[in-house]
Formats: structure tokens, C-alpha cells, sequence
């Protein structure tokens, strides 16, 4: 941390203004651990957690695809040097206007029966044949009990009855499958189960519906320790072991690509956001440290203020991925602080709303105005996810230091 912190000194000193830092090293240890551990996988960075351009280019150097969730998405992908096969495009809603600009770039994930009769139309129209993969809303979730209601994808149990559609669709070949049902899951046996749910379902559209399947795509889910009290770590080693397996026993049976979607896993733990004290106050026995940019610069430390101070601890039972993980899931450090005297603060911006508060009672070493506070955990659903054009304040800085 000594020499990041440096890093970051260096960085507040020359710019004086709010900002995020990645770190390469991070960003390499986390792809190797899952490259060491999934030799028969492929993964994709889901490039919504964190477009940054060196950010997408090292990922895909170390050869990881691309996950896109937009047009622009593709095109960053694209731009990054990724070739069609390795960027996969899946979103609900997809407008006629997006197939079009990304056919050539992208493999694209249908959605819905409507976009499957779309897409064959726009192949039709430039006389091309096309493989396409189909999200699916699968029968099962990850708890071993039933599927629900979704937006995404087409419910499994329609798709036996659509045997005949699938084979009037004239320029398109449904080649592949793509589920996702959750994020952030740290017991690795769910994951594992889910994984072999999705092999039986694959079989079954290969053996009933005829599919030519070419890749699975099992979707994201690889979670992080986020709160250091109450989370145990995803066993990856285990996890890995377990999944190579599967696919020795079931290769033969169905030669495809296997993929793993991965956003927060690979990038969450190399960010920090970076911000001065513009100011200090007491109000009514609460000390404040007023902030250049809070949740105008780094949105979701608030979300969890605001669920933490609305909502009793006992009903908030789960995460509300991406925007909430756990209440304590990041560090506020203050580098320059005196840590001969602690003092309890809440950290808060300047907007004008009560709510933009970053974090309420909290214990750290007595700061100056001008110091600056370092937030953790910040590399994944920071930027892209946070209001940055509020109440018209400059952009948060972004910088990238390469390992060397
Ligand atoms: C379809 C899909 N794949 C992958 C991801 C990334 O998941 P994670 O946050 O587990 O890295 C998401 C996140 O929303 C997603 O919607």
C-alpha cells in the first residue's frame, strides 16, 4: 500500500482535484488467479463495470473478450483490437440501429423472440447468414430453488415450444447460450451447482431444440470480499478444480467454448478514489468533512449511507448488485491524517442534498483541510455508475499506473 499511496500523493499534489487510480499490478493478479485456476474457461471482462480505455486494452492483452452491454460497448471492444468472435453484445432491448452498427463486430446474445425475428431480419436484408447466442431465463436460480420473473432473456420452459420458430429463422443459427442470474456470489458450491444446471439445460437444447451449440456463456457471479467483518472469501482454487472437472465429464458430449463473464472480480480491488477536504465543521455535536466530490464522484459509498440510515439493518437482507453490496464494503483513509488523534466524522460532499453523504460516524486520524481521503474498492461501478454531471462540477480525474 506504501508505494500506491505514494503514487496517489504524487498525483494529488501535481492536480489538486478529485480522482480515481488503477493499478496494473491488481488488475494482473486478479486475471492470473483466474486464468491459473480455469485453464478450460474462457473469461470476458464485463465492460460495464469499468470502460476506461487502459483498462479494457491490458485486460484484453491478457487476452480475456469482451462482455458489452451497449453498441458503445462493442465499439470499445472493437477498438481494443478484440476480434468478432471474442466480444459477445447481450442486452434486453436492443434497437434496430444497435444490431445494425455491431453485426460485424460483435457475436450477438437475442434477448427475446421479437429481437430473434429482428436480427434475422437485418441478416436477411444484407444477405448474410449470422450464429447468434439466446439469453435464457432459466428454470433454476442459484439457491436450488425455481426460476422467477425476468427481464432478461426468454424463459426456459418456452423453448421447447418454439422448436419450429428456431428452425424458421433463415439467416440466423442460434450457436450458443447465455445465462446470468446474479453477481457477487462468494460460495463457490453455488456457483458450482449453477454451473452444472446450465451444462443439463445446454444438453437439452442441443439433444431437443437441435442447437449446433458452439459456446455456453455462464454469465458473471464471482464475488469479492467487500465487507471485511462479515464476508468469507469465494475458494477460486476449489471452485476452478471442481469446473474442470465438469467439463472433462461433460466435453465430449458437448464440444464448446466455455465461458465465464467477470467484471468485479478483475478490476473492483485495483481502484481507489481520491478526494480533498475542501472544508471542516461542527454541527450540533457531529463533526463534518466536506469533500470536494462525493457522491457526484463516487456514487455508491452513499447508497449505502442512505439504506444504512432508512432502513433497519435486519431487512436490508440482501444486495442490490450494482448498486449496493454490503453496508461496510469500503475504507476511508486518510493518508496525511494525524493518527496520533482520532476523531469521529462523516465524510460528506458539496452538493446541495442532505443525502450526499459518503459515510456518518466514523473513526479516523484528525485531518486538515486539504488533506485528502482515499476510498477503496472503487474500480468496479465507480465511475460509469456514479451522477458525475450534478450540479455541473468539473469530471474526477482518471489515471492508470502500468506495474513498471
Ligand atoms: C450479464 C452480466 N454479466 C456479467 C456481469 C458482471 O458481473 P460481476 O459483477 O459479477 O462481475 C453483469 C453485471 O451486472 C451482467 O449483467
Amino acid at each position: 500500500m506504501d508505494k500506491k499511496l505514494k503514487n496517489i500523493k504524487g498525483l494529488m499534489a501535481k492536480h489538486e482535484t478529485s480522482f480515481y487510480v488503477y493499478f496494473e499490478g491488481i488488475i494482473k493478479r486478479q486475471i492470473d488467479i483466474l486464468l491459473d485456476n480455469f485453464p478450460q474457461f474462457e473469461f470476458l471482462y464485463s465492460i460495464k463495470t469499468n470502460p476506461f480505455q487502459p483498462i479494457v486494452d491490458y485486460v484484453v492483452s491478457k487476452g480475456l473478450g469482451a462482455d458489452a452491454a451497449s453498441a458503445k460497448e462493442v465499439f470499445i471492444s472493437h477498438e481494443a483490437g478484440l476480434p468478432y468472435e471474442k466480444i459477445l453484445y447481450s442486452t434486453p432491448g436492443k434497437t434496430r440501429k444497435d444490431i445494425e452498427r455491431t453485426i460485424d463486430k460483435a457475436i450477438i446474445i437475442a434477448d427475446s423472440y421479437n429481437e430473434l425475428i429482428l436480427i434475422n431480419s437485418i441478416a436477411k436484408n444484407l444477405n448474410t447468414n449470422i450464429k447468434v447466442g439466446l439469453r435464457v431465463n432459466p428454470d433454476f436460480n442459484m439457491d436450488g430453488e425455481k426460476g422467477i420473473s425476468s427481464k432478461f432473456g426468454v424463459d426456459e420452459s418456452t423453448l421447447i415450444n418454439h422448436r419450429e420458430f428456431f428452425k424458421s429463422l433463415t439467416n440466423i443459427k442460434i450457436a450458443g447460450l447465455h445465462i446470468h442470474i446474479k453477481s457477487q456470489v462468494l460460495d463457490y458450491m453455488k456457483l458450482y451447482q449453477y454451473y452444472e444446471n446450465i451444462f443439463k439445460l445446454a444438453e437439452y437444447c442441443k439433444d431437443k431444440l437441435n442447437w449446433d451449440i458452439d459456446f455456453i456463456n455462464f454469465g458473471g457471479g464471482l464475488g469479492l470480499v467487500y465487507s471485511l467483518t462479515n464476508d468469507a472469501p469465494l475458494d477460486i482454487k476449489t471452485l476452478g478444480y471442481k469446473c474442470n472437472d465438469l467439463i472433462e465429464k461433460c466435453k465430449n458430449k458437448l464440444k464448446a467454448r466455455f465461458i465465464i463473464e467477470t467484471g468485479r472480480f478483475v478490476i473492483c480491488e485495483a481502484g481507489y478514489y481520491v478526494t480533498p477536504i475542501t472544508d471542516i465543521k461542527e454541527s450540533m455535536g457531529t463533526k463534518y468533512l466536506i469533500v470536494e466530490k462525493g457522491l457526484n464522484g463516487f456514487l455508491r459509498p452513499s447508497i449505502a449511507e442512505l439504506l444504512a440510515s432508512n432502513i433497519p439493518e435486519m431487512e436490508i437482507k440482501k444486495s442490490i448488485e450494482p448498486l449496493y453490496t454490503v453496508k461496510d464494503a469500503f475504507e476511508f483513509l486518510i493518508p496525511e491524517g494525524d493518527a496520533n488523534i482520532f476523531e469521529k466524522v462523516s465524510i460528506v460532499g458539496s452538493l446541495c442534498t442532505a443525502t450526499d453523504i459518503m459515510v456518518k460516524d466514523l473513526l479516523v486520524p484528525k485531518a486538515d483541510i486539504g488533506d485528502y481521503i482515499v476510498v477503496t474498492k472503487a474500480g468496479s461501478y465507480s465511475y460509469s455508475l456514479s451522477p458525475l454531471l450534478f450540479a455541473g462540477h468539473e469530471l474526477p480525474l482518471q489515471f492508470y499506473i502500468k506495474q513498471d
